[in-house]
């Protein structure tokens, strides 16, 4: 039988392998925008290493093997930013991306300030992901045109309170 996947909140010796990660995984973005300047690319390790001491960082790992990430955070407005949705392009389309965005929504959620919805972008012509935050509940919110080949869809969902009992 083969290992099964985990995931937890990263640890911050993990910095490099989340890199790497990172790197290998937005390939794809940046040939479908034809610009290998994005973020998530020239993205420096003492900024990642940052992130992992001030936001929540969920990795998915296999044995020891860091095949997936997500980062999210919560912002003034109260709002639980998602973000870096990253899986090993061989691990890709088995749930592994939904696992994390809910792990995040989970870890958010239950953190010391209040969270009332959830907000993530991703980029106009990547379909697949599109239909990935739809599914998980995501509505498009905005459209920010950040160049001529390139613009941020954001997306939001609501969080969901259980009705108080009257
Ligand atoms: C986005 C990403 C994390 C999804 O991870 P995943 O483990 O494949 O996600 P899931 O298996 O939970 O969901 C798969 C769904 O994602 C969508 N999807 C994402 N990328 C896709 C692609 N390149 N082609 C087709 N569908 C894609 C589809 O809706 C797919 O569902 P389907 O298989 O029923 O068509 C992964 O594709 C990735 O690392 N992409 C590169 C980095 C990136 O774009 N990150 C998001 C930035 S906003």
């Amino acid at each position: 039988m083969g290992m099964s996947v985990t995931t937890s909140i990263a640890t911050e010796d993990e910095a490099e392998r989340i890199l790497k990660l990172q790197y290998l995984c937005y390939q794809s973005e940046a040939e479908l925008y034809g610009d290998w300047a994005i973020e998530p690319l020239t993205q420096t390790l003492d900024s990642l290493r940052t992130e992992l001491k001030e936001r929540h960082v969920l990795v998915a790992r296999l044995g020891d093997e860091v095949v997936g990430s997500v980062r999210g955070w919560v912002d003034s407005d109260g709002v639980g930013r998602i973000g870096r949705l990253c899986v090993h392009p061989r691990m890709q389309r088995h749930g592994l991306g939904t696992r994390l965005v809910r792990g995040m929504e989970q870890a958010l959620a239950s953190g010391d300030s209040p969270v009332q919805a959830y907000r993530l972008f991703t980029g106009h012509r990547s379909l697949g992901n599109l239909r990935l935050y739809q599914r998980l509940g995501y509505r498009q919110t905005e459209v920010e045109e950040v160049s001529g080949s390139l613009s941020f869809i954001g997306m939001e969902k609501q969080v969901e309170h259980l009705a108080a009992s009257a």
